[in-house]
């Protein structure tokens, strides 16, 4: 099977049988990460450039890891050092970085939209690396995969997604890539950073985090995305940390071994205690594993790789 389309830009786009060959060509990938030499031949001679407008530790480093265990060419651009200092718009970027015959343009932009701006005028395939409070959905099927993997399927499960919901990417991407392989979500948080309207996501929403957890099979944490909002959101950290940080205490009162995931990067004391976040039940750095396996997927896919019938 391939992957019959030029980009990934959104999860939205995504037919389910997409989600589980991206899953599955994950899954072939993650054994590389054991080999004593990580490196396979599939993408030489093919070149990924990341291009991020905003910072990244997870997210810039996998794919260029993901890239380079693949055997392709990987150039990092700093926006910060690049000729977007001098005023140079996103679209004259992209076609000067088309004249040097990428294969691969990963972005990373604070505007939603911006890669499809890039898809719809470059040859090279756009991977969306996070837009805005748009979309991420590398995030969400990397999210998908290290469920799957802990729990053996998808379908049926129930998920909680608490914090910062109306300014995550994280969430939006999430939300829908969980509904299209039949996980039921729950959100929770502030009313101030809910959805205005969940039911047209497909999500039940709740100020009440006890009672979005209670029967929870997992649980997603969100970052307060402060970069995106301003003061008048929240009161305090300090009253946010009581009503909705996930404490040893709010587990407990959840189902028993409830998995706990967070995309990062965390605010330990914030959103989430230190001991739950380093606790057993903690996925965070298996999700970070989990990202360079799907990002070698979906590059191997996006360049025209095939994944075989085991
Ligand atoms: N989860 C995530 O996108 O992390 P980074 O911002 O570090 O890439």
């Amino acid at each position: 099977m391939t992957l019959k389309r030029k980009d990934l830009l959104t999860i939205r786009e995504l037919e389910p049988e997409e989600i589980f060959l991206i899953l599955e060509t994950a899954d072939s990938m993650k054994e590389i990460a054991s080999r004593e030499i990580k490196k396979v031949p599939a993408l030489r001679g093919k070149t990924v450039i990341n291009l991020f407008y905003e910072p990244s530790t997870r997210t810039r480093t996998s794919f260029e890891i993901a890239g380079k265990w693949l055997s392709a060419d990987v150039v990092n651009i700093s926006t910060s050092a690049s000729s977007v200092t001098k005023g140079e718009s996103l679209l004259d970027t992209g076609k000067t970085l088309q004249a040097m015959h990428p294969d691969v343009v990963v972005i990373r932009h604070p505007v939603p939209g911006a890669p499809k701006i890039l898809a719809d005028r470059l040859q090279a395939s756009i991977i969306n690396a996070g837009d805005g409070a748009h979309e991420h959905p590398t995030q969400a099927l990397l999210d998908l995969f290290t469920i799957r993997e802990r729990l053996g399927r998808l379908e049926g499960l129930k998920v909680a997604i608490v914090g910062d919901i109306s300014h995550s990417r994280v969430a939006r991407s999430n939300i829908q890539a969980m509904r299209k392989v039949g996980i039921e979500v729950r959100v929770a948080g502030p009313a101030t950073l809910l959805p205005r309207f969940p039911e047209q996501l497909g999500v039940e929403a709740t100020t009440d985090v006890e009672d979005a957890i209670a029967d929870a099979d997992v649980i997603m944490m969100l970052r307060i995305q402060r970069e995106r909002h301003g003061p008048t959101m929240l009161p305090s950290l300090r009253e946010y940390s009581r009503l909705f940080g996930l404490t040893v205490e709010r587990v407990k009162k959840a189902k028993e071994g409830v998995l706990i995931m967070h995309p990062g990067p965390i605010n330990r004391g914030v959103e989430i205690a230190p001991e739950v976040a380093d606790g057993p039940y903690s996925l965070i750095l298996d999700q970070v594993t989990n990202g360079v396996a799907i990002r070698m997927g979906l590059l191997y896919l996006l360049t025209g790789g095939q994944r075989t019938e085991r």
